[in-house]
């Protein structure tokens, strides 16, 4: 438990010195189409066929992202280093490789696949399947306009907290994750079945759709009772429960309906507390399910009946404040009610999205999502200066 102590001590103090740092700003208007210093580049789709074997259909990604990845968990085992005298890194690549093969199918060879086609240990490649589950921060959106169609949009944040480059004011690893962002299109029968935006080298889902069908982001759950624990126990040989990240792509892959992924999103074991934000094909289809380890707290709906035109969810339950050093929830409101549901649209979500501090310097890309359309866009943001580190 050790490394989670003085993670949890460098959040606090750096969230305790941002209340002086923070800026708020007006929300944004006109951004879309992206363009300009917050918009860093357009997402290169690929293709992962799913009639191959697990181990051969990430092939192509991590060849043409090789050295990006190297990159990439190069800098997080020199963040290791300072836990445990270095104990840690030689742990990740003496346990995890074991741990892999308790992982199910079809996860545990598309990891065994990716690391060696990119030469990277096993171990560390499982850590950084790991990695994601525990170190996202993000604001998803869906709305309903007044024509009943439903837009599903997210800002995904990455971030340890750690690695803060003085030279440049940002987040190493938030920088080193950009270049690996990528769009796939999942394929049965050259067919497409869903499509994701996904970390290359990552084989769990945070942010896909299933065109015609539905839309699913994740959010992590910080919860200081229970986060970390399964994950833990997972490791230790108690494997009760499911990768969060594995379930969003066992849905998107198998899932055939709103309804049917909304029972598997309530219903299913997992490791970690998480919000599930799921969007629909028709007016009145879309949630957020606060989701414990065992059960699920609740499921928020959208209903016009009530004036409830949009679900908002951060890191927070929305029954709940927010934590006052990571108010994200306050300013993303305020936008919104502002737009009115008159007048959104991805476009203007698009402007909430990139409005300070729900754009922050931990802010990986912005995903807009429509589910009648089939459409799925990402885009890499910055957050030039002045902006908030999150
Ligand atoms: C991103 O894609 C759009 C639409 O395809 C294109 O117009 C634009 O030039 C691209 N921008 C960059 C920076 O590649
Ligand atoms: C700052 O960014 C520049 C250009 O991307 C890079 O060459 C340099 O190494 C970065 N500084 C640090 C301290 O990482
Ligand atoms: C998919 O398309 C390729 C080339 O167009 C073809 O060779 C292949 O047989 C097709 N596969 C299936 C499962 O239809
Ligand atoms: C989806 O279902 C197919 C067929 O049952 C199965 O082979 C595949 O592993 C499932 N996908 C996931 C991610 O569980
Ligand atoms: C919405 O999804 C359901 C379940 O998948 C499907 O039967 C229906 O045809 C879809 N409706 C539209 C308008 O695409
Ligand atoms: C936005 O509107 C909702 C519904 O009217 C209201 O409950 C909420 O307090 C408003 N939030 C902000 C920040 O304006
Ligand atoms: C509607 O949204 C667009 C796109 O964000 C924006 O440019 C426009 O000013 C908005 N119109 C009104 C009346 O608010």
């Amino acid at each position: 438990m050790k490394p989670i102590s003085v993670h949890d001590f460098i959040v606090i103090s750096l969230c305790l010195f941002s209340q002086f740092v923070r800026g708020l700003e007006d929300c944004r208007s006109g951004m879309y189409p992206p363009k300009g210093p917050t918009f860093k580049g357009n997402v290169t789709w690929y293709t992962v066929n799913l009639d191959l074997p697990p181990s051969e259909r990430w092939t192509q990604v991590i060849k043409d992202k090789n050295t990006e990845l190297i990159t990439m968990v190069q800098t997080i085992k020199d963040l290791a280093k300072g836990f445990l005298d270095g104990k840690l890194v030689d742990l990740v690549d003496e346990e995890l490789p074991l741990i892999v093969d308790t992982l199910p199918q079809p996860f545990r060879d598309e990891i065994k696949g990716i690391a060696a086609v990119s030469g990277i240990p096993l171990g560390e490649i499982t850590l950084f399947n790991i990695f994601y589950e525990v170190f996202t921060v993000c604001t998803s959106i869906v709305a309903e306009d007044f024509n009943g169609n439903i837009y599903h949009a997210r800002n995904l944040d990455f971030g340890l907290f750690m690695g803060w480059d003085r030279q440049n004011k940002t987040w190493t690893l938030t920088e080193k994750l950009k270049p690996l962002v990528v769009n796939v299109n999942f394929q049965r029968g050259n067919k497409t079945i869903f499509k994701s935006t996904n970390f290359a080298g990552y084989v769990g889902i945070l942010t896909g759709i299933r065109p015609g069908e539905f839309s699913l982001t994740m959010n992590e759950r910080f919860n200081f009772d229970g986060g970390y624990v399964g994950i833990l126990e997972w490791i230790l040989g108690w494997r009760d429960g499911m990768w969060m990240g594995f379930l969003t792509r066992k849905v998107l892959e198998n899932a055939t309906s709103y309804e049917d992924a909304k029972d598997q999103l309530s219903l299913t074991k997992l490791l970690a507390p998480a919000y599930f934000i799921l969007g629909g094909n028709r007016s009145g289809q879309g949630c957020v399910i606060t989701r414990t380890r065992i059960n699920t707290l609740d499921i928020w709906e959208l209903d016009m009946k009530l004036g409830r035109w949009y679900v908002l969810e951060t890191n927070y339950d929305h029954w709940d404040e927010p934590m006052i050093f990571d108010d994200r929830r306050t300013p993303a409101m305020k936008c919104m009610n502002r737009t009115t549901q008159a007048n959104i649209s991805l476009a203007s979500i698009y402007d909430v999205l990139s409005t300070k501090p729900v754009l922050n310097k931990l802010t990986t890309y912005t995903s807009l999502m429509e589910v009648s359309a089939g459409s799925l866009e990402s885009y890499i943001r910055d957050c030039p200066n002045p902006c908030t580190p999150w």
